[in-house]
């Protein structure tokens, strides 16, 4: 499906941010290059595009939906750098590059997921968007993040029985940011929408999401991937891969697609999050 129309004016406009902030400040600054190199690195971009095809389908436009969107893709980027550091993943590669630690150093690094983190907040607080519309967005997505970090704790824990909890663990981690994704691009549209129902598509669409990383981690190449393959199983993580095998995760992926387009078909316009959403399941990166 051609996203492009979404991903061009979304990496158009961060490409712009972000050199409005090296005209404001020194060259020399690391973190800021390294936040640069990682959120114009390319990646799937799907939570931008989910955010601003749900503003579309609930009377809004890409326009209005924009840095939201933005703001999105940098605290998903943030969490990527933090991510591939030694103390976390330790991986060396992200979306066919070096991680950014590996060319910037863990300082760098780690100050500029600090660096994106806070400017996701800015972005959404100096957009030409009304306060109250503001403070929603802000809500949303400053929930979803706390979740995100959450999620990325209990996956450092060191234990047997992760399998017990390994569903929260995914909510966490992965649906949160997706959640927000989904509400905020309602939220941008400034109609009423039904809140239950958005949650319950993230839910199902980020949990197959993350399955499908997971079993990606186990089947792909790593020049399709773009990052490190056997990752998972060379850290010790568990993951629905790991726990369940490559061919029952694909069952529940596939069961929680079908649980998502449940929930899309409730959606007002749903054709294209629909054909999203069935197309997820068969990525390849
Ligand atoms: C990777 O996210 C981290 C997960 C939550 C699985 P994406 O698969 O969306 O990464 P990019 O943005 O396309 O690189
Ligand atoms: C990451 O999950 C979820 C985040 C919040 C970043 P993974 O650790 O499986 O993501 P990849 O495989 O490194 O992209
Ligand atoms: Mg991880
Ligand atoms: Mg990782
Ligand atoms: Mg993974």
């Amino acid at each position: 499906m051609d996203l492009d129309k979404y991903i061009i004016p979304v990496d158009d406009r961060l490409a712009q941010i972000m050199s409005d902030r090296f005209e404001e400040a020194s060259d020399g600054i690391g973190c800021l290059r390294a936040m640069e190199y990682s959120l114009l690195a390319g990646g799937k971009h799907i939570r931008p595009v989910l955010l601003m095809m749900m503003c579309e389908m609930h009377g809004g436009t890409i326009d209005v939906a924009l840095d939201a969107a933005c703001a999105v893709e940098m605290m998903h980027a943030f969490s990527l750098i933090h991510d591939d550091l030694p103390c976390m993943d330790d991986d060396a590669m992200r979306r066919g590059r070096p991680s950014c630690h590996i060319v910037y150093g863990e300082a760098d690094a780690l100050l500029a997921g600090d660096g994106l983190e806070n400017m996701a907040h800015g972005v959404i607080a100096e957009s030409d968007i009304s306060a109250e519309i503001k403070v929603e967005l802000i809500k949303s997505l400053g929930r979803a993040t706390h979740e995100m970090i959450c999620g990325q704790s209990i996956d450092l824990l060191d234990t047997d029985d992760k399998y017990t909890f390994i569903d929260d663990l995914y909510r966490y981690k992965t649906c949160a940011l997706i959640r927000a994704s989904c509400e905020m691009g309602c939220i941008c549209s400034g109609n009423k929408f039904d809140e239950d129902n958005i949650r319950d598509y993230a839910y199902h669409l980020g949990m197959a999401f993350q399955i499908i990383d997971d079993i990606l981690d186990v089947t792909a190449d790593e020049k399709t991937l773009g990052k490190p393959v056997h990752s998972d199983a060379d850290h010790g993580k568990i993951t629905y891969a790991s726990l369940y095998g490559v061919e029952r995760a694909e069952k529940m992926a596939e069961l929680h697609t079908s649980q998502a387009l449940e929930a899309a078909e409730r959606m007002p316009n749903n054709a294209d999050i629909c054909r999203l959403t069935k197309e997820l399941l068969s990525r390849d990166h």
